[in-house]
This record gives C-alpha cells, sequence and structure tokens, in this order.
C-alpha cells in the first residue's frame, strides 16, 4: 500500500498553479456523453476520479484520447444505458450519468452508490429531480432500471435541500427535454456553473447558473465543443493551508480568488496576510495562528465542507480553542482519531469538533479515512516534529494532482514510497 513519509518543521514558500477542478471536471465528462460528437474537455486534472469516470464513458461506448490534461471524448457512436455495479463502486458521484444518459437514450440501469467513507450519501434528491421529468424508477436490491416515455418533460423541480449532484443530475437531463425546466433551491457551486456553461456553448438554454433558481429551456439535441475547467478551489485552499501552517509565504496562481470568498476570511482571522491580484492569492503566515472562533460548513458561498478536515489541522497548532461544526455530511469528523496520535487535542460531539491548539504535533504512523481526511494528514505532518507516515493515500489521489511534487516545490520534504494512482495511455 502506497503511503506519504514527510519530513516535518519546514517552512514553506514560493508559488504554483492551481489544477483543474476535480468537482468540475467529473459532471462535464458526464455531459459529453449527452452531446453529439468529440468534445474537447481543457484543464482536466489527473486524478482517479477522473480515471474512474474515463472507464464508464469508455463502458457506454465513447472514445476517449488525453494529452496532458486535455481530454477529447468521441460521443458519435457511444449509446450505452448501464454503468456495471464495480464502477458504480469505484467512484460514489458517478449518479451525475443519471441525467446525461436518460437524456441521451430514454433509460438507464445503474445501482445505488450506497454509503461511503463522508457519510450515507442517499440519492433521494437525484431521484425525486428524476421522478419530475418524467423517468419511471424501478428500484431492486439495490438495482435502479429507470426508463422514459417518449422524452423528458419540463417541470419545476423544488429541492429541499441545494444538493450539488441532484442540480447536476437534473441540469443534464431537463437540458434535453420538451419544454421548460425550473429548479428551486438549487445548488450554487462555481462547479455548477462551469457545468452550465459548457452545456450553453453546447447549444443548451440555461438560464441562472450560479444562482437559487436555474431555469432550462429544453432543447433537442446537443453538439459538442471545447471547453476549459474551471481550477480547483479545494486543491487551492489546501496549499493555502500549508503555508499558513508552516509560517510560510505562498502563492497559488490560476484561481479565482472569488471562489474562495468562504476561506479567505477564516485564513485572516487565523492571523494570516492575505492578498489577491486579478488570479492569484498570495498568503503570508504568522508564527503562531490565532484560533478560529467558530466556523460552520455550509453550502456556497459558505464555508465548504470539502476544506473542513484540512483547515482542522490549522486550528491543531493555533492559540486558543476553535469550534468545528460540519453541517454537511454526518460522518465528515474520521481524520480526527489519527489526528490525535499526532498529539492534537480534540473533542467530538456528534457534528461539532472542539479544538485545543497544542504547542507542536508529533510524527506518527497514521491512516487516510478519505480524500480530504487524508490531505488534512499530510498538512499535519508538514508541521510535525519528527517523521510522518500517511498510508491509504488512493485517497487522496482522488482529488489531488502531483500533491507530493508540488509539496516539495513550495519545499516541503515528502515522499510517495509506492505509486497507487490509475493511468490512461496517452495517445
Ligand atoms: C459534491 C462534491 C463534494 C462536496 C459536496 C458538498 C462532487 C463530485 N462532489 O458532492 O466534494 O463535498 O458536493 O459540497 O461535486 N443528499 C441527500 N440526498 C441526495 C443528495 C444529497 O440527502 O439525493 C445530502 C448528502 O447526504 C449530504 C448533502 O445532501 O449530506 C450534500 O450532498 P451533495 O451536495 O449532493 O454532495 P455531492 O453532490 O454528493
Amino acid at each position: 500500500m502506497a503511503s506519504f513519509v514527510i519530513n516535518g518543521g519546514r517552512r514553506l514558500s514560493g508559488s504554483l498553479v492551481a489544477q483543474g477542478s476535480k468537482n468540475s471536471a467529473l459532471p462535464i465528462l458526464a455531459a459529453t456523453y449527452l452531446v453529439s460528437g468529440k468534445s474537447v474537455i481543457h484543464n482536466c486534472p489527473r486524478l482517479s476520479d477522473v480515471e474512474s469516470t474515463i472507464k464508464i464513458l469508455e463502458n457506454l461506448g465513447c472514445k476517449i484520447e488525453r494529452r496532458g490534461t486535455d481530454l477529447v471524448i468521441d460521443s458519435s457512436s457511444a449509446f450505452g444505458f448501464e454503468i456495471p455495479e464495480d464502477l458504480m463502486r469505484e467512484m460514489r458521484s458517478s449518479v451525475i450519468f443519471l441525467g446525461a444518459i436518460l437524456a441521451k437514450t430514454g433509460r438507464a440501469v445503474i445501482s445505488t452508490p450506497g454509503g461511503c467513507e463522508i457519510g450515507l450519501r442517499p440519492i433521494d434528491l437525484h431521484l425525486f429531480a428524476m421522478r419530475k421529468l418524467g423517468v419511471t424508477i424501478r428500484e431492486e436490491h439495490g438495482r435502479l432500471e429507470c426508463s422514459v416515455n417518449k422524452r423528458l418533460k419540463g417541470t419545476k423541480i423544488t429541492l429541499t435541500f441545494p444538493s450539488v449532484g441532484a442540480t447536476e443530475n437534473a441540469i443534464l437531463a431537463s437540458s434535453v427535454s420538451e419544454g421548460t425546466t425550473t429548479i428551486i433551491n438549487a445548488a450554487r457551486e462555481p462547479e455548477i456553473i462551469d457545468l452550465c456553461n459548457f452545456l450553453n456553448k453546447c447549444g443548451a438554454k440555461i438560464h441562472g447558473g450560479g444562482e437559487s433558481i436555474i431555469v432550462i429551456e429544453g432543447v433537442k439535441k446537443l453538439t459538442a465543443t471545447e471547453h476549459s475547467v474551471i481550477c480547483d478551489r479545494i486543491a487551492a485552499a489546501t496549499y493555502l493551508f500549508a503555508g499558513a501552517l508552516t509560517g510560510g509565504d505562498i502563492s497559488v496562481k490560476n484561481t479565482v480568488p472569488a471562489h474562495l470568498g468562504g476561506i479567505l476570511p477564516i485564513l485572516e482571522e487565523t492571523g494570516c496576510e492575505v492578498s489577491v491580484r486579478c488570479n492569484e492569492i498570495r498568503l503570508k503566515a504568522p508564527l503562531k495562528l490565532n484560533r478560529i472562533d467558530k466556523l460552520i460548513t455550509q453550502p456556497y458561498p459558505g464555508f465548504p465542507t470539502d476544506a473542513q478536515a484540512p483547515i482542522m489541522t490549522l486550528a491543531t497548532v493555533a492559540r486558543g480553542t476553535s469550534v468545528i461544526v460540519e453541517n454537511i455530511f454526518e460522518s465528515r469528523f474520521k481524520h480526527v482519531p489519527e489526528l490525535l496520535r499526532m498529539g492534537a487535542r480534540i473533542r467530538t460531539e456528534g457534528r461539532v469538533a472542539v479544538v485545543d491548539g497544542v504547542e507542536r504535533l508529533y510524527g506518527a504512523s497514521v491512516v487516510s479515512p478519505d480524500l480530504r481526511g487524508g490531505s488534512a494528514l499530510v498538512l499535519a505532518g508538514l508541521t510535525a516534529i519528527g517523521v510522518t507516515e500517511v498510508s491509504g493515500i488512493k485517497h487522496i489521489d482522488r482529488g489531488y494532482e502531483e500533491f507530493e511534487k508540488n509539496l516539495c516545490m513550495l519545499n516541503a520534504d515528502i515522499v510517495r514510497t509506492k505509486k497507487s494512482y490509475g493511468n490512461t495511455k496517452e495517445k
């Protein structure tokens, strides 16, 4: 099993370019199945989740070429409608293919993704949206057989929670449908806007992406185009946190600072100096961080749940007591027992974590529990005294492109003991 070995205590400095967004790339790649012709998607990060998405596209009949971070997806002769269970299990967000498959073929067979490391992850809102659009769904032993009588029909879809995935599925399905669909209480994440921008370039008529009400006038057909994925705000934030933790001075380039609007004020609260210039964020950290008064994860534009675990590492060595409330997923504190092994002082009660800052963390052998929990442990290793080994890094490879190389570029001492991520053949 591959692991990262980190020699802690080095101050990070320098600059790096933010990777393409995982959470934008995945739904946009699902959308390329729906459009006719050859899509060219730039800035697709090299991540195992992207590899899993490519496998699903190939399974559905698409032809794919990778040229560096560009992917060319030819869906002209792809008409598959079934995603095998092993591929569904490989990546829980594979459910975002549902809307695209139904809009293209009128039927879909998938399995329920089930629970995962960070929570139950039900898909009731996705299925609610599909049913509203006229889909008949038969659920049996974790298998979902979905079919449409003629075409999907525009409707009003009111989501009880602004689920990112359910909003994306509703957008994908209704963009090729009959009539107009209104999504009320839609998710407002930047990745939703990116998906809408891609689909609109393909001929869709989507209004209000990024707002809580989205109106989609269904069209008959979408035509493939070229698109560049936005940068990854969570990866960008993680590198800023690494700078903050090590008393560093780092710049993240090629980012959209506004997308980190919920995060940057918290970094300032810890005493970091944050400056923003066009598409670059620079962070200068003090020697000792201040506590975070109360941080609550929320849908965008609030503080993102994906940055909760890595920012908790900052609180472990800050001056005083910080309170962190996880509002989005029910099991997202699995990094806590591992941080305790490194000398952190954290108490959790349900969705609340109370973190008493300590003077130093100490190197230990820890196991990455999930993607963002894993990045929290790597950050802990960067600031700890001695050597930290983080195993289970296949989780980290799902979301961070060349994590250790980027950290080394910023002066960290981190090595990968064995390569674990998949790779699509370059052509
Ligand atoms: C996406 C992101 C993930 C991020 C999350 C919240 C991708 C690929 N992943 O995940 O990184 O952490 O948004 O910002 O974009 N829920 C239901 N029923 C549903 C759907 C969701 O109850 O049908 C609940 C979930 O269990 C969770 C909450 O809604 O508690 C938010 O989930 P959602 O916004 O759907 O997250 P994902 O789209 O899965």
